[in-house]
């Protein structure tokens, strides 16, 4: 059941096309879907709700009407696939950027910091404020779509959270004690996410890790990585050129790939 499209413009007067749904069972999969008949780049799927959310390795996402922003954009980056995780770690910073200027417009700055946890969470004042899920369809080494699917928390009160992530995760509610208007922050959000976008196309992504890790959660920290069928200990270094962890292990330097990070 589709609630409307609408438009709006972003860099370079480069239309986004938003098609806004009641409820889907994910926006991801709705993306996908509209991807592989051929949407256009920037093609947006919006939901109020989500009844399927999907997170990173197979987790649900969340996603009742009126507490979070739950949305994809499908993009068809003409990059080498090596870089593809540079756009994943794009997109948080995007996401912190915003969340950062929209809290601190409200004159809380001085209570709230925000970060992102490799790979692709943003967190502020150190709990869960964002997460994002990449998928993509490549055939012979070449990028035919790739779908952002980014979750914000917005109105949630502790409450709201299950019982399990109420001491790791936060919202925009709970960080200014005020509701906010979620179509109003899509708005907003994605001409922002376009510019930063064309900026690394204009300059092949090279801004992305200087800047990754200026805001990186527990940087030099000890930390553990869960790799599903292993863990992996160490203190995080950096990232390298590609966007991937480099841990310092004793002497030596391993990168990993991807993995639920932990302090
Ligand atoms: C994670 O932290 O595990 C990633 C969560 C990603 C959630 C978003 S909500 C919009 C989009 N549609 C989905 O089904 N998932 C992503």
């Amino acid at each position: 059941m589709k609630m409307k499209n609408w438009q709006v413009y972003g860099h370079d007067h480069v239309p986004i096309l938003i098609h806004q749904y009641a409820s889907l069972e994910s926006t991801n999969t709705e993306a996908i879907r509209v991807a592989q008949v051929g949407a256009p780049e920037w093609t947006v799927i919006v939901a109020d709700k989500q009844t399927q959310g999907k997170g990173r390795y197979e987790r649900r996402w969340l996603s009742p009407k009126g507490l979070g922003m739950y949305f994809s954009i499908v993009l068809r980056p003409a990059i080498d696939l090596q870089l593809l995780n540079l756009i994943n770690l794009r997109s948080v910073l995007v996401v912190r950027e915003f969340l950062q200027n929209k809290i601190y417009s409200t004159g809380n700055h001085q209570r709230s910091e925000f970060l992102v946890k490799w790979p692709n969470d943003v967190l502020a004042n150190g709990k869960k404020i964002c997460g994002i899920l990449l998928e993509s369809e490549i055939v012979d080494q070449k990028i035919q779509f790739l779908i952002v699917g980014i979750g914000i928390n917005i109105n949630h009160q502790n409450r709201d959270f299950p019982e399990v992530l109420r001491d790791t995760a936060i919202s925009m509610r709970m960080l200014t004690g005020q509701s906010w208007e979620i179509e109003q922050l899509i708005q907003e959000l994605l001409p922002l996410y376009q510019m930063r976008y064309r900026m690394d196309q204009e300059t092949d992504h090279q801004n992305v890790v200087s800047e990754y890790e200026e805001y990186m959660a527990f940087k030099g920290e000890s930390i553990e990585i869960d790799l599903q069928t292993k863990k992996l200990k160490g203190r995080i270094k950096g990232i390298d050129p590609f966007g991937f962890l480099l841990l310092q292990q004793g002497n030596k330097v391993q990168r990993v790939t991807s993995g639920d990070l932990w302090i």
